[in-house]
């Protein structure tokens, strides 16, 4: 298998102070990786970084062998890049279906055959496609923030803070149709808290303070001291 995304070294930060202190991991090709790590561990700097929402101070981050480190945040998007934002960030004062459309500006002329995909993962979007997305539960405006991001067709999506607040059940629903999403040929990275993603995931990375400090097979994760002694206490 080759890796789809492969992050080398990653040093980026904010101001003068570092977040990131070298950062590396590679994620294969149709599988499901998941980021852990406590907060300010430097997880949502990771995946702001590999949008280009964030400069890469050094290292590189490659996609399918080309480097896209240093490219602006759009280019990322047209290189098949996508990014569900942390806090979900829906255009409140829009419809559901204005949320989509907006997400797929890289390929117009996909928009039908997108929106038809992203409301086979998510049906409780289409029944709502008029509503204005500041109305949506919680819920509802991840299983949105994710559809989004869909809309591009990214061959990467990322997806920072996945259940962040969802019910155990929902929050099952949502990896359900993330492994769902990676069957169907796009590889996920996605952020997560919750332990509950493991079953689901092909990969784990925890990040502690800016550092890789766990890279391997999810389900052995659990078992990792690691795990145990830095992330549940
Ligand atoms: N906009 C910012 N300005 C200054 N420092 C920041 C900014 N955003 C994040 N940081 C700092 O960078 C470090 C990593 O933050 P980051 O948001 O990447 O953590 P995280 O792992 O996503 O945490 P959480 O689980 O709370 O979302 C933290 O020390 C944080 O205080
Ligand atoms: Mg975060």
């Amino acid at each position: 298998m080759t890796a789809l995304l492969e992050v080398e070294g990653l040093r980026a930060g904010y101001g003068s102070l570092p977040a990131l202190h070298g950062v590396s991991f590679a994620v294969e090709a149709g599988t499901t990786a998941a980021i852990f790590g406590l907060n300010g561990a430097g997880k949502t700097t990771t995946v702001n970084t590999i949008a280009g929402l964030l400069a890469t101070w050094s290292g590189e981050v490659r996609l399918d062998g080309e480097p896209i480190s240093g490219l602006p945040a759009d280019e990322v998007v047209r290189h098949g890049v996508s990014l569900s934002p942390e806090g979900r960030r829906v255009f409140a004062d829009l419809s559901v279906r204005t949320n989509l459309e907006l997400g797929s500006w890289t390929c117009r002329s996909d928009l039908s055959r997108n929106l038809d995909r992203v409301f086979h993962y998510f049906p409780r979007l289409k029944e709502r496609s008029g509503q204005l997305a500041g109305t949506l539960s919680g819920g509802e405006q991840q299983m949105l923030a994710i559809g989004r991001a869909l809309m591009s067709s990214p061959r990467l999506l990322l997806i920072d803070e996945a259940s962040l607040g969802l019910s155990p059940l929902l929050a099952q629903t949502v990896f359900e149709i993330v492994a769902e999403i990676t069957r169907d040929g796009t590889t996920v990275l996605i952020v997560e808290q919750n332990i509950g993603v493991l079953p689901y995931a092909d990969q784990a990375v925890l990040l502690e303070k800016g550092v890789v400090t766990y890279d391997g097979v999810a389900s052995h994760l659990m078992e990792s001291s690691h795990l145990r002694e830095s992330y549940l206490g």
